[in-house]
């Protein structure tokens, strides 16, 4: 089994597994305590066959190329395509030149995306907002106009807003991979680029609603849900029902006895753990449709995450606690 080393943290893993999942890998050790070591994705998923290559956000060093070859890779490498030799060394947090063309990426990917986030549905939990957050500057340098687009409904239930779209494919990919009838895709090239569904056909899928979940941005959101409220005000839970589709586990979006939303439960990656059909996601909205299980842990993922919150309020009251120290020690 090769083994990799990122960021001063090696581990052995399977032929053929790429340097994000490794780097997933060593931060899902049990015990690991390390920082967060894994590149941010913007266009991979690991549930979607061949997804990856698009954004460039996940790009990495290669400072030793393998225990053959130590030659340091030329360029920096999207780590979502390029596989581990053993004995490979790779940069990521570590390496100035890294974070410098990330933030180049960063500010690429939002040359054409709106700056809605106080009316975007998606805000709390976009993964350009939280690029953006870690990863981006506080100016743009763009001066010319943003490319527009008109919103379009795709069926009753998905609303297509092009204008957030940062063309990551992985809308196309789901609804290649988990629906009969795919009449979404990409049409035209370069900055011209964007995602239509042939003259706005609906997609009739029981599955199709997993476009909204595997979207990283506003582009594709819940029609049902559309404005009902900022996602921070609402409580998620985990809930089941019995379903001959899906595995009918879901996280239900509440406020108060009301059920907004209803979506697949994301794992720490924000990837759905399971897809869910479209029967739970749109049409089982009272409470009595549901097993409740409990509370859901929010994972620091999100800028506007509960816990991030709960992570800023430990360290806040971590800075108290030494502050408290040292003044006790002076006396
Ligand atoms: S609509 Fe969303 S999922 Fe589809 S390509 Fe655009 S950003 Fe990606
Ligand atoms: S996540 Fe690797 S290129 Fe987009």
């Amino acid at each position: 089994m090769p083994k990799v080393t990122i960021d001063g943290h090696s581990i052995e893993v399977p032929d053929g597994t790429t340097i994000l999942q490794a780097a997933r890998m060593i931060v899902d050790q049990p015990g690991y305590q390390g920082e967060n070591i894994a590149p941010p994705t913007m266009c991979y998923h690991s549930k979607l066959k061949t997804s990856g290559g698009y954004c460039r956000s996940c790009i990495v060093k290669v400072s030793k190329g393998s225990e053959k070859d130590p030659r340091p890779m030329p360029k920096l490498v999207a780590s979502c395509r390029t596989t581990v030799m053993d004995g490979m060394e790779v940069q990521n947090t570590t390496s100035p030149e890294v974070l410098e063309a990330r933030r180049g990426v960063v500010e690429f990917l939002l040359i054409n995306h709106p700056l809605d986030c106080p009316v975007c549905d998606q805000a709390g939990e976009c993964h350009l907002q939280d690029l953006g957050y870690e990863n981006g500057g506080a100016k743009t340098r763009y001066d010319f106009s943003r490319r527009t687009f008109a919103k379009i409904d795709i069926g009753p239930y998905i609303k297509l807003h092009m204008t957030r779209c940062i063309m990551c494919f992985r809308c196309v990919k789901a609804a290649d991979q988990l629906t009969d009838n795919r009449f979404q895709g990409m049409l035209f090239r370069g900055d011209a680029s964007e995602i239509s569904t042939y003259i706005e056909k609906v997609i009739d899928n029981d599955f199709s609603g997993n476009v909204i979940d595997v979207c990283p941005v506003g582009a594709l959101t819940d029609r049902t849900f559309r404005f009902k409220s900022r996602v921070w005000f609402t409580k998620p839970m985990n809930a089941h029902r019995s379903c001959t589709k899906c595995s009918g586990k879901v996280a239900l979006w509440e406020k108060g006895n009301e059920i907004l939303r209803v979506t697949s439960r994301k794992d720490k990656w924000g990837e759905p753990e399971e897809f869910i059909c479209n029967e739970c996601r749109f049409e089982k909205k009272h409470i009595n449709d549901w097993v409740i299980e409990g509370p859901r842990h929010i994972d620091p993922h999100s800028v506007i995450s509960l816990n991030h919150y709960e992570n800023v309020l430990a360290k806040m009251k971590l800075d108290v606690a030494k502050q408290q120290k040292q003044l006790a020690d002076k006396k």
